[in-house]
Parts: C-alpha cells; sequence; structure tokens
C-alpha cells in the first residue's frame, strides 16, 4: 500500500500535501474552522480526495483513555467484559457467571446476574444527585422546546409503567410502540424495561398494514401509539388508521394513545374498555413502581429487521448484555463526558440506532441529548445546523445519506450557523463515500472534529468496528477496526481466513450485546447466522475488504438486502408487496447504485393479461408499495417486463437484472431459459433510462 502522510488541518506540510493553509489560499475555507470565504468548496474537496489517511485533528484532546481496554480485551476478553459490566453497570445481584459457550450458538452473558434496566438508566442517576440534568432537550417540528430531566424521565416512566401493570401487563409480554420522536417514546420504552415487558418498536414511518404484521407475529398484547402525526406542517391521522388495520388482532387487548404535540383537529376514535388516553392512564397511576432487579438474560426487546425472505426477523436482544454494549460503546467511540458533552444522534427510535443511541446508550450514561421530532428540511434547510448551535452540540451522530443529501442543499445553510461546539462527529447505516466524508470533515467539523464511521447492526446492538475518536487514524470509507473485546475474520467463500483482499465477514467469539435468537423462531437464527460456517461463526451478511493495516472496509450486503439510505429492505418484502397488486402477475426487485441514497429499488414487473404499464399503473403500484410497507420502499424505477431472465429451474437471475438496472455489460446468459429475454429488456431499459 502507497503511503500517504495524514492530513493535519493545523499544521502545514510541504510537499503539495493538503494543509490548512492550502485549503485557505485555494478557497479561503478555512479547514480549521470551515467558515467559507468563497464558495470554491468543490475544488478543495477535489483536492483532498487524494489524502487517504487523515491522523486525528491536532487540536483534539481525548478524555477517556483506551489503551488499557485494549490491552486487557487482547489479553481475555471475557475477563474484559466481565470488568466492564461491574464498573458500568448497577447490578441488584452480581453476576459470578460470564459467558456460557456450551450450547452455541445459543450464549448467554453474566446470566446469574439480576439489574433493572431502567434504574441503570433513570434512577442511579437520580439518586447520584443528578436528577436535574437534561436527558433530553426535545425540539418539535414547530420549533416548541421541552426539557426533559432525568427525574422528569423517572417520574412518567414509573406511572406508565404502573398504568401497563394495570392494564394486565406483566413480564415477558409484547408491548407495541408506535410513535414519533417525543419523550414519551423513551418513557414507553423505559416502562416495559422496568416491569420486563419486551418492546417491539415499529418506525413511524412504517405503513399501518407493517404495524399489524409485527404486532401480529409477536402477540403484542398492548400497543402505545399516538393520536396524530405531523410532518412539515401536514397532519396524518394515526390512531384511525391503526384501528382499521388491527381492530380485530385477537391478543391485543389495549391500544393506549398519547396525544400528540401540536393542535389535533382529527376525530379520534377510542373504543371503550379497549383503548385509554396516555395522560388518564398516568394521572390514575400511582407514582412509584419499584425497579425489581430481572435475570441479566430477560428479554429487552424485538426489533424486526429485513432479512432475505419477505418475512422480517424479529431481532431478541436480552437485558444486561444489550446494555453493556449500548453503554460501553457510546462512551468509548464517540469520547463522551456526560457531564459536559451535549449529544444528538438524528436517527428515529423506530431503529435500532435510535434504540442504542438515542434511548439506551445515552441515558445509560447519563449524557444529556437532544431529540428531534422534526424533519432536516423544515421549516428550511438549516435546522439541524440552528439546533446544533441553540444546544451547542458538541457530538453529532448521523447517516452518510443525510450528509450527501445537505451536501445537495448546500454549505450557506450551516455556514449560517455557529457550530464551533462540535467536537466528534459520527456517521452509521452504509459506507460513507470519501466526498460527502470530507464535507462532514470541513464544514460541518471544520476540520476539528474526528469523524467515527461506525459499523454495525441490529443484530449486533452496538457498534463493533468502529475508529475511536481522536485515538484512530481514519481513512475516509473505511469503519477502521475492531472495537476492544470484538473479533471480526474475513473467509473466502469455502471458510478459509483472508488476511488481505475481499471475503465474506464474520465474527469469530460472542460479543454481549449479540442478538439472542430470531423471536420464537431459534431454527431460522440459526439458519440465517450461523449454517454457513457451523454454530460459532457469526455470518454478518456484509462482504468487506481488509487492508495491510487491518482495516475494514465494509462493501455491502451479499444477501438479498437492500439498503436505501442506511435502511435495510428485503427484495422478497417488496417484491411480494407488487404481485400482491391485482395488475401484476410477476416482479423482481434489485438494487441499483444511486448517489443520494446510496442504493435505490428497481422493480422489473410483468403484468397480468392484457394490462399495458402506463404512468398511471406505476403510480399506483408505487402508491400501493408504500401502503403495504411504507414509503422507502417505493421502487425508484418500475421497468414494464414482458418476461423476466429465469434458469431453467425457474429462478430468477436478479445478478442480470442489476447489470441492467445499472447499465452493465450482461453477465453470463448461458444458464438462462431464454436467452432473448435479456436482450429485450436490456433494449428496453436502455431506451428509457
Ligand atoms: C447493515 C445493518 C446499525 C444501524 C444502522 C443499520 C450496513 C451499517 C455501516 C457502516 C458500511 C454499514 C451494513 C450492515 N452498515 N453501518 N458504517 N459502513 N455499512 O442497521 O438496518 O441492521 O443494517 O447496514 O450492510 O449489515 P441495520
Amino acid at each position: 500500500m502507497s503511503h500517504h502522510p495524514p492530513f493535519r488541518p493545523d499544521s502545514v506540510r510541504p510537499g503539495g500535501t493538503v494543509t490548512d493553509q492550502a485549503v485557505r489560499a485555494t478557497t479561503g475555507r478555512s479547514a480549521t474552522t470551515g467558515r467559507s470565504a468563497t464558495t470554491d468548496l468543490e475544488a478543495t474537496l477535489e483536492g483532498l480526495l487524494s489524502v487517504e489517511s487523515f491522523d486525528p485533528p491536532a487540536g483534539f484532546v481525548r478524555r477517556r483513555p483506551v489503551d488499557a481496554d485494549r490491552a486487557a480485551a487482547a489479553a481475555d476478553p471475557q475477563a474484559f467484559w466481565a470488568a466492564a459490566a461491574r464498573e458500568l453497570l448497577t447490578w441488584d445481584t452480581p453476576f459470578t457467571q460470564v459467558l456460557d459457550d456450551t450450547n452455541p450458538p445459543f450464549y448467554t452473558w453474566f446470566a446469574d446476574g439480576e439489574l433493572n434496566l431502567s434504574a441503570n438508566c433513570l434512577d442511579r442517576h437520580v439518586e447520584a444527585g443528578r436528577g436535574g440534568r437534561v436527558a433530553f432537550h426535545w425540539r418539535g417540528e414547530e420549533g416548541e422546546h421541552r426539557d426533559v430531566t432525568y427525574a422528569d424521565l423517572l417520574a412518567e416512566t414509573q406511572r406508565l409503567a404502573n398504568g401497563l401493570l394495570s392494564l394486565g401487563v406483566r413480564a415477558g409480554d409484547v408491548v407495541g410502540i408506535f410513535l414519533p420522536m417525543i419523550p414519551e417514546v423513551a418513557a414507553a420504552m423505559l416502562a416495559c424495561a422496568r416491569i420486563g415487558a419486551v418492546h417491539n418498536v415499529v418506525f413511524g414511518g412504517f405503513a399501518p398494514s407493517a404495524v399489524r404484521e409485527r404486532m401480529e407475529v409477536s402477540d403484542a398484547k398492548v400497543l402505545i401509539t399516538v393520536d396524530g402525526a405531523r410532518r412539515k406542517g401536514r397532519r396524518a391521522p394515526v390512531k384511525a388508521a391503526v384501528d382499521a388495520e388491527l381492530g380485530d388482532l385477537p391478543a391485543l387487548e389495549h391500544i393506549v394513545v398519547v396525544r400528540g404535540p401540536g393542535e389535533n383537529a382529527d376525530e379520534v376514535p377510542m373504543t371503550a374498555g379497549r383503548d385509554v388516553w396516555y395522560d388518564e392512564l398516568l394521572a390514575a397511576a400511582g407514582p412509584v413502581c419499584p425497579a425489581v432487579g430481572l435475570p441479566a438474560e430477560h428479554p429487552l426487546f424485538i426489533l424486526y429487521s429485513s432479512g432475505s425472505t419477505a418475512k422480517p426477523k424479529g431481532i431478541l436482544h436480552t437485558t444486561a448484555g444489550y446494555l453493556l454494549g449500548a453503554t460501553y460503546t457510546l462512551r468509548t467511540v464517540f469520547d463522551l463526558d456526560p457531564a459536559t458533552d451535549v449529544y444528538w444522534c438524528s436517527a428515529d427510535v423506530g431503529w435500532i440506532t435510535g434504540h442504542s443511541y438515542i434511548v439506551y446508550g445515552p441515558l445509560s450514561n447519563g449524557v444529556t441529548s437532544v431529540m428531534f421530532e422534526g424533519a432536516p428540511d423544515y421549516p428550511d434547510h438549516d435546522i439541524w445546523w440552528r439546533i446544533v448551535e441553540e444546544y451547542k452540540v458538541t457530538v453529532f451522530y448521523t447517516a452518510p445519506t443525510a450528509i450527501r443529501t445537505c451536501i445537495k442543499w448546500g454549505a450557506q445553510y450551516p455556514d449560517r450557523h455557529d457550530l464551533s461546539s462540535l467536537r466528534v462527529l459520527g456517521t452509521v447505516g452504509e459506507p460513507i463515500n470519501p466526498k460527502a466524508w470530507l464535507w462532514y470533515h470541513l464544514v460541518i467539523g471544520g476540520g476539528r472534529c474526528p469523524i467515527v464511521d461506525t459499523w454495525w447492526q441490529t443484530e449486533t446492538g452496538s457498534v463493533l468496528i468502529s475508529p475511536l475518536a481522536g485515538v484512530t487514524p481514519t481513512k475516509p470509507g473505511s469503519a477502521t477496526r475492531p472495537l476492544p473485546g470484538i473479533s471480526p475474520a474475513l473467509l473466502s467463500e469455502d471458510g478459509r481466513p483472508v488476511t488481505e483482499g475481499t471475503g465474506i465477514l464474520v465474527i469469530t467469539q460472542p460479543w454481549p450485546s449479540m442478538l439472542r435468537t430470531l423471536y420464537k423462531d431459534d431454527k431460522r437464527f440459526v439458519e440465517t447466522y450461523f449454517s454457513r460456517f457451523g454454530p460459532t461463526t457469526y455470518v454478518v451478511g456484509d462482504a468487506a475488504r481488509l487492508d495491510a493495516d487491518g482495516y475494514f472496509w465494509i462493501i455491502g450486503r451479499i444477501d438479498d438486502v437492500i439498503n436505501v439510505s442506511g435502511h435495510r429492505l428485503s427484495t422478497a418484502e417488496v417484491e411480494s408487496a407488487i404481485v400482491a397488486h391485482e395488475a401484476v402477475a410477476e416482479a423482481a426487485v434489485v438494487a441499483q447504485a444511486d448517489e443520494q441514497t446510496g442504493q435505490a429499488i428497481v422493480a422489473f414487473v410483468t403484468l397480468a393479461g392484457e394490462r399495458v404499464g402506463d404512468a398511471a399503473v406505476e403510480a399506483e403500484l408505487r402508491e400501493h408499495v408504500a401502503r403495504r410497507i411504507g414509503k422507502l420502499a417505493r421502487p425508484r424505477r418500475i421497468v414494464w417486463a414482458d418476461d423476466l431472465p429465469k434458469t431453467r429451474s425457474g429462478k430468477i437471475m436478479r445478478r442480470l437484472l442489476r447489470d441492467v438496472a445499472e447499465g452493465r455489460e450482461l453477465g453470463d446468459v448461458t444458464t438462462l431459459r431464454d436467452p432473448a429475454v435479456m436482450s429485450a429488456l436490456a433494449a428496453k431499459v436502455a431506451a428509457a433510462p
């Protein structure tokens, strides 16, 4: 590998390397401050694209040393995790067992210990005299502010926990949560955790039919939702839609309805005996709900995620190991100091990022966070940066797709605001392209802030591969190295270790926050993750490259999963939604590279009978998919196909469809039943790209 000198924004480097002064000279924009005097940012970014490695910014002062962790984890990973679990978590009954690996892949951690997760996130901070600290600076879409302290959140959580108990919820019961980004969503999750109920949060952007599916398969007893939702000045009734879709679920005994922020003029249907207003439930409930210690392996939540079949996977996490992962990684990766940092993760709580890095990780660490209800472009495209300035956010965590959207809008929006409070930046969800990395670094981070590109999954519970802010030299596009106690490796197709080059990403040792199973489906759990290379090798589903410095470069999914704006969708799930439409005979869905969203969905559709593919059918199909799954699953492009490429055994060859969608030379077509199908499709796509 060729060696490139690191880029230090504050230092002058001779020999044509880009330095802060060079940046200033060419653009008038200082790499150190990021403030621009001219608009020639493009040239700066182009110039920096050849820089391969960036040392931590010179002025950055790391607060949490990690060298000892690395050494301890390398010497004895179990002893390292046990020490971390004792130091970072508060136990009612201390554990004596650490890892039990006698029945792989069904691992347990700290199994004879007991603790209450909500007590770790709330009570212990209040008892230590920090109840007045703000847990969430909530910011509503119409500019509303609400500061929720740790004491406030504890009070609300206890009342709601008592309310849930009064509705008959018991430890082990499943409670669905379908809420927007409001503080009640954190209280709902914590109230479940307090009494040992298993929460099942569904992303607020999903369609009610997706909520139904997730409630049905998990036998949810109670659903906590909202009267109506607002988005960019528009309102949509939620409760009425939920009723229409879920009203007949036999296991669903109660629906708790939060009065969401803003005016809600809609008529909210309430069914006597089944439905109850959140505020009335709380008012009637007692203020104290003791936090009883639960076994470390008590199930904490299910979160549905897309896999390679149409049926979403109910990923199950348990209490102690999960909380340890979220707690340890947040402070270590982001160098978080709860006493001084103001942290903001822009994700939605309906994704694992929201679970681990909006709710559990931040609260367990006792940090002050921002929670934002709205969209990044409402009321204007500078709202994120306005919020960073107003709350003096120090640590900001978002997705590459959001950064690319900001690039499209232009640097004038962040440039309107003072972003000098920022000290660490993070990304998650998909590989970040170097140009977006550089823009983030210069325009948002002012060249001062380390960027942590965090690789992980719903299944892993917490970050596994990432730079440590201010410690790890970063290479734009690489998630760099594993965290202490984590052992990723690359394998070839036939299972041999790859020490440099491309391979299948696996994790070879269990870690505390790993999923424990797929809800009520141990068989699928083993098949999906632990069958290819045996029961002790976790198969991630991503391909990756390992460079000579031992840095991991995530390439992308190797299963039939599409990553749209960092959100996982299964090709099978979208296909089954499309074929459910009466006009459709057959459909095949593939991903196409997309500058904005990473990947975009392309659907090849064969219509039934004499139906003709026109703009009206196309619009109808897109709307149909939005209704069945959610807006983000709508195909970007629909190609009407007379026939789909199939092997002699009838299997659709998606590889060829990807070639067509991305305008590549077609791969081998000789195994097709009818090779002429491909030339017809290629001609069609070329005619209307
Ligand atoms: C898949 C997991 C973890 C929260 C967000 C997504 C991709 C995730 C990165 C990254 C490259 C990434 C992988 C992974 N991914 N982070 N930093 N660089 N790819 O969680 O929905 O479970 O998706 O997202 O393909 O397998 P998820």
